[in-house]
């Protein structure tokens, strides 16, 4: 399947399949699985500050011994970032596809040094997943873009790999924030991270947690967006994310102007064998388009080069019931 190739991030990606960050690309036993099952690239679990602080959080019950408090914490967080760095390490020596690290971060300056070392240990590039819960009434949205852009103008200027930001779709205006992330140094952004939602049992009157996978369905929020942003930074590289789960998904978000997909509930769902069928429907929809490139029609019905661009730009039902005379 040559003619799948594609560019992401400045690298070369043998088709636009990426595995998402996720318990997929945990370990080196299954990224090479992944590899072997025709994945174009992988973006490796993330490093989640979060997680560390949770980790040792146990700890706490050494208060009465501060030294060996301070002595465990750094040991565990050391052994578990040791951990992640020698992942990257063996899955460069193992594997011929791009790997590209990723870290979940949620305060400025917490782990800018660490990308350095994920850039060190081999990683082709790094995905920054970025998410503050705006939870207090008194914080501005525009104080928290201001953090999300201290965060990935901090990594970009550390690193000189590739930066691309999972952004999610809760900003006022995305693509003023995505020229924000641009001018950062961020070369890419994946549209759109997916978070916990919470749901509420009627039974049991309990919060539980919702279903953490992602239907075709969840594609549509993106695919507006996607083609905006590729109509508006025609230099952008986007990888669509949340809601690929077959080829006409991947063909939709390529046509959108996303040059890669990232892939992860479909693969939990129906196992390694999709990505194959993925890539398979790709091509076989490519040939009998007389497509030879993905980038002879990556974007083609972006907001630019669509005979209507009002299809992007309709966000109220008033048009929609007035044409059809309700
Ligand atoms: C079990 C599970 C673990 C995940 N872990 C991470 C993670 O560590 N870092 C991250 O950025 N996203 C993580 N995600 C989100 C996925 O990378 C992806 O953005 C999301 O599932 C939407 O893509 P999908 O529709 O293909 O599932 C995780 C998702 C799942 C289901």
């Amino acid at each position: 399947m040559k003619q799948l190739k594609t560019e992401y991030l400045g690298l070369s990606l043998r088709n636009p399949l990426i595995v998402s960050s996720s318990g997929l690309t945990a370990s080196l036993e299954k990224l090479q699985r992944l590899e072997a099952a025709g994945a174009g690239a992988v973006v490796l679990k993330s490093v989640f500050e979060e997680q560390i602080v949770n980790e040792t959080a146990h700890l706490e019950v050494y208060n009465a011994y501060p030294e060996a408090a301070d002595y465990l914490h750094f040991y565990l967080k050391e052994d578990y970032l040791e951990q992640y760095i020698g992942l990257i390490a063996e899955a460069k020596k193992n594997l011929s596809i791009p790997v590209i690290g990723s870290i979940c971060c949620v305060s400025e300056g917490g782990w800018i040094d660490f990308a350095r070392r994920i850039e060190e240990a081999g990683a082709d590039a790094l995905e920054l997943n970025v998410f503050f819960l705006p939870a207090d009434p008194m914080v501005a949205g525009a104080e928290i873009e201001r953090q999300y852009l201290s965060v990935v103008r901090d990594v970009a200027e550390k690193v000189s790999v590739p930066v691309a930001v999972k952004i999610s779709t809760h900003f006022t205006s995305p693509l003023n924030m995505i020229q924000g992330i641009r001018q950062c140094g961020a070369e890419g952004v994946v549209m759109f991270n997916r978070f916990y939602e919470p749901d509420i049992n009627t039974d049991s009157v309990q919060v539980m947690e919702a279903d953490i996978f992602s239907t075709s369905a969840d594609l549509r929020g993106s695919i507006r967006w996607i083609a905006m942003a590729s109509a508006a930074f025609p230099d952008l590289d986007i990888a669509a994310s949340t809601g690929v789960h077959t080829g006409a998904d991947a063909v939709k978000v390529l046509l959108a102007g996303a040059s890669a997909f990232e892939v992860c509930s479909a693969i939990y769902h129906n196992g390694l064998g999709v990505i194959d069928r993925i890539n398979g429907y790709l091509s076989g929809w490519m040939t009998e388009h007389r497509f030879t490139s993905i980038s002879e029609f990556c974007g083609r019905l972006n907001y630019r080069s669509v005979a209507h661009p009002l299809a992007y730009e309709r966000a109220q039902f008033m048009k929609y019931f007035a044409a059809r005379g309700e």
